[in-house]
């Protein structure tokens, strides 16, 4: 890498941001880059510096082998310490740092009459009086925890309690299904499930409560009845101003097993003495679509956790101690794990917590509550952005917007429309856009620009964070230099990657290490540019991005063919002008079964039910007959060509009837949106 110097357009960091950034200029991330690669231990031994550690590490700060071919793959970081996550990213700041009157969250509600704010003793107190409920309920080190909660302040006082007691939470997007809430339930085995009664998305009204118990029920019938509490928060938008509930909701209760939030956090001790976690002691599971089969449970650590999202969220969002910082993404998801919950935490920063959604009650929602706040660094998905890009500037110009200073992106590539109405109308110009490439799998931003120090060009994701070394792989393993494109993988480990799939280690390994030995496969395809900037082009494998959610085709076409009438069923992705891409599927009916209005309906609903809302197809269309090569398999591209309408299909002599592709051409224009 060296200091780009392209006849490209590109927008260079702002001077004043410059200033006093943690990384001021491009040279400056050169040669911490250099330093982060070519001596590692030194590096990462700075960081944990910033840390309480309650034993010291007795290995280096980072052991690995990618290489399937030489034994198991593992990665550890500081073997033999001892420290608690939760101590770290609150006791320290309490205690040690006087950040205790700070304010560590403002949460905005749906509705924007439900506000308040929670100071970082707060906090504390609310974790520790969990901590000592969920030890009640009989949590134990080493337990499961599945969390089912709205973006309320509980959630974040569940995961912490969690972390400081050893249990490991494993929180499930509120918006997913019973179907997918079971099937996390009895992978993960937990013994206590958090969920709240009820939620408002909008206007609508959500029974979380009936949810949890149709899932748990679910449960039973696969002969698990690990869940032996389920602790149920009343969510404020449910509540009478004196506190009671009130009759919105008819809540399912089981006296047995069900415990209301507030009776159990009611006379709860306020001091709860951390648990001393080793460094490579599991500190969450986060479910993630797999290409095949049931969501993966990606499990991260305690110490590399801690130290990578400490340090990305420091440098990419270049925090400062007067900072708000607004990231609006879901902690059901791993963006909201790492930049909402634990990376500003451990910075002691300041965030907002946002239960709503941007277009509610007004379309300028999102930017009333960054005048409100005066929020400076701002993160949101490319969905999001297209999505507000459709009504202009107007509803941005009645507000306030000149505290913001960093804007970032992440969840799929951002196409450069949307990076240019980013920059120019929210950011007015002034504001870098840092376009944070990374995944579940790497806990924290792999690829990303720091906001002072390099210079961007809209729809790249530029250059590896520190730690971090990419390179590009041809389909036969080859390494490749200079301007290329093929598979984006990683050499080595940077602290903060996933450890295993939960339960197992073999799918890990396949799954991420065993196409190219040596080396970790993104599954995304990547281009690199004359200048060494790196384009993420978008997933090489059957995964789906739908306004930044990654989705399995396999596991859409596992739900369709639950169908009755549907004998066979080929999910594609299709360009969406919001969501980036949207699902198009092909039915292939069973002999009696008539395709209509009705069959479709039914197959989306089947859908939402199975998976959740975020998967419900845009396009499904009648396929009589689906493309397969002689051996049998469906061939993907071409239904990918079909969905878009693009007749440019290239070599078709694999296929076993190619009468097939015209005629599913001729359907698709009856495919029901
Ligand atoms: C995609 C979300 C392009 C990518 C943090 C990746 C991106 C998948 C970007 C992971 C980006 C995420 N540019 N593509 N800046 N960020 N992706 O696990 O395909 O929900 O593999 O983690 O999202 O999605 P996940």
């Amino acid at each position: 890498m060296v200091v780009p110097d392209s006849q490209d357009e590109m927008y260079y960091p702002p001077i004043e941001l410059q200033r006093d950034a943690h990384v001021p200029d491009f040279n400056t991330y050169l040669e911490l880059y250099k330093k982060s690669i070519e001596n590692p231990d030194a590096f990462w031994k700075e960081v944990a510096d910033e840390f309480f550690w309650k034993k010291p590490a007795t290995g280096p700060m980072l052991q690995h082998n990618f290489d399937v071919t030489k034994g198991n793959v593992f990665i550890k970081c500081m073997e033999g310490a001892k420290t608690n996550v939760c101590y770290n990213v609150l006791d320290r700041h309490v205690k040690r740092g006087n950040l205790g009157e700070k304010v560590a969250y403002y949460w905005e509600g749906n509705c924007p009459d439900q506000h308040t704010e929670i100071t970082y003793s707060q906090l504390l107190c609310q974790v520790c009086k969990c901590a000592n409920v969920l030890k009640k309920l009989g949590v134990k080190k080493g337990d499961r925890v599945s969390i089912y909660l709205p973006m309320i302040p509980e959630l974040v006082y569940t995961m912490l309690a969690c972390a400081r007691i050893g249990a490991v939470h494993s929180v499930v997007f509120a918006g997913f299904s019973a179907e997918s809430l079971c099937e996390r339930i009895v992978d993960a085995q937990s013994c206590v499930l958090v969920t709240a009664d009820g939620v408002y998305r909008g206007e609508k009204l959500i029974n979380l409560k009936q949810i949890v118990d149709e899932a748990l029920e679910k449960c039973k019938e696969r002969g698990c009845s690990s869940v032996a509490k389920c602790l149920v928060v009343k969510h404020p938008a449910l509540r009478t101003k004196s506190g009671a509930s009130c009759n919105k909701l008819q809540t399912p209760w089981d006296g047995a097993c069900d415990v209301w939030w507030d009776e159990a956090m009611r006379g709860s001790p306020e001091q709860c003495e951390p648990e001393w976690m080793d460094s490579e002691d599991p500190l969450f599971i986060l479910y993630t679509s797999g290409s095949t089969g049931k969501p993966k449970g990606v499990l991260h650590t305690v110490a590399g956790y801690l130290l990578y999202t400490y340090l990305t969220f420091k440098y990419v969002f270049d925090h400062r101690h007067g900072d708000v910082f607004w990231c609006t993404a879901d902690i059901g998801w791993i963006t909201g794990h790492s930049y909402i919950t634990y990376g500003p935490l451990a910075n002691g920063a300041t965030s907002v917590l946002f239960e709503g959604i941007p277009t509610y009650p007004h379309v300028g929602r999102l930017w009333e509550i960054v005048q409100k706040h005066k929020v400076t660094k701002f993160y949101t998905a490319p969905t999001a952005i297209r999505l507000l890009m459709k009504y202009g500037r107007e509803p941005l110009q009645k507000y306030d917007l000149s505290s913001l200073q960093v804007l970032g992106s992440v969840g799929e590539p951002i196409n450069p429309e949307a990076w240019l109405w980013y920059h120019s109308v929210v950011g007015q110009g002034r504001c870098p856009v840092v376009d944070t490439f990374w995944q579940t799998e790497t806990g924290g931003h792999v690829l990303t620009p720091l906001p002072a120090a390099t210079p961007l060009k809209p729809g790249s994701a530029t250059f590896p964070f520190f730690g971090v070394e990419p390179t590009i792989l041809n389909e036969h393993g080859e390494e490749l230099e200079g301007e290329a494109e093929g598979y984006l993988v990683f050499r080595r480990p940077w602290p903060g990657i996933m450890r295993t799939v939960y339960k197992n280690h073999e799918r890990f390994e396949n799954t991420y290490f065993k196409k190219f030995p040596g080396f970790y496969v993104t599954g995304d395809g990547c281009r690199r540019d004359k200048d060494g900037y790196y384009w993420i082009t978008g997933r090489i494998d059957d995964m789906l991005n739908v306004s930044g959610h990654l989705l399995s085709t396999s596991e859409v076409e596992g739900a369709l063919t639950e169908h009755p009438g549907v004998a066979e069923a080929a999910v594609v992705g299709r360009p969406h002008a919001v969501k980036g891409e949207c699902l198009h599927c092909f039915v292939s009916l069973k002999g009696s079964t008539d395709f209509n209005y009705s069959l479709v309906q039914e197959l989306k609903t089947l859908v939402r039910e199975k998976i959740g809302p975020i998967a419900t197809p845009d396009f499904i269309q009648n396929a009589p007959a689906l493309p397969k090569t002689r051996s049998g398999k469906i061939m993907r591209r071409v239904l990918r060509q079909i969905a878009r309408n693009d007749r440019d299909l290239g070599d078709l002599s694999t296929l076993a009837d190619p009468k097939v592709v015209e005629l599913l051409f001729n359907q698709r224009n009856e495919a029901a949106a």
